[in-house]
């Protein structure tokens, strides 16, 4: 395992991040959105920063990959608390095409919230399927297939507590 990330950089960004929202949020109480299953150690860590009151709802989704067709997204869980007129920060651990970013977006919104914000532990350096910049960001990382700190391979790896790249 080559070492991207470790865990001292991982700690000073997650600190740096926290303090952001905690200023941009105050006086308002967002609803953090995790996308499980890789955004509960991030999120864990991040909202340990924000201080702030919060709350907190999740949701998982499956994303089957299209060679041919295009991908497909299916909401396995929704969210269930009411978003009506609520501020939300969508978090998920990382930002790749940001077709899973969209559709949650969509989704959120059509729930009635007042603004969503997106939050992501890592995005790559490439061109995505889809126009979207996350409004808070960890880290940008090359096109590289990375494990650890909430991302799997195979559900493997996902308790590290830096980012690796596996060399297999
Ligand atoms: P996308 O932005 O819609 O492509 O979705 C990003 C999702 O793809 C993430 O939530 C991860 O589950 C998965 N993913 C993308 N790149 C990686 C990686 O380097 N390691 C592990 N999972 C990844
Ligand atoms: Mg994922």
């Amino acid at each position: 395992m080559k070492i991207l990330i470790d865990q001292e950089s991982i700690k000073q960004k997650i600190k740096e991040l926290g303090k952001k929202i905690t200023e941009d949020y105050k006086g308002k109480k967002p609803v953090f959105v995790g996308v499980l299953k890789g955004a509960f150690i991030f999120l864990a860590d991040l909202v340990r920063e924000v201080k702030i009151d919060v709350e907190f709802d999740f949701v998982v989704v499956s994303l089957y990959r299209g060679e041919k067709n295009p991908d497909v997204i299916i909401l396995e869980r929704e969210v269930l608390t009411d978003l009506e007129a609520r501020d939300v920060i969508l978090v998920d651990e990382i930002l790749d095409t940001g077709r899973t970013f969209s559709f949650l977006i969509d989704h959120i919104k059509a729930k009635g919230a007042k603004s969503v914000k997106t939050c992501v532990f890592l995005k790559k350096k490439k061109k995505r399927r889809v126009e979207i910049e996350p409004d808070y960001c960890g880290f940008e990382i090359p096109d590289v297939f990375v494990v650890g700190y909430g991302l799997d391979y195979k559900e493997r790896y996902r308790n590290l507590p830096y980012v690796g790249i596996v060399d297999e």
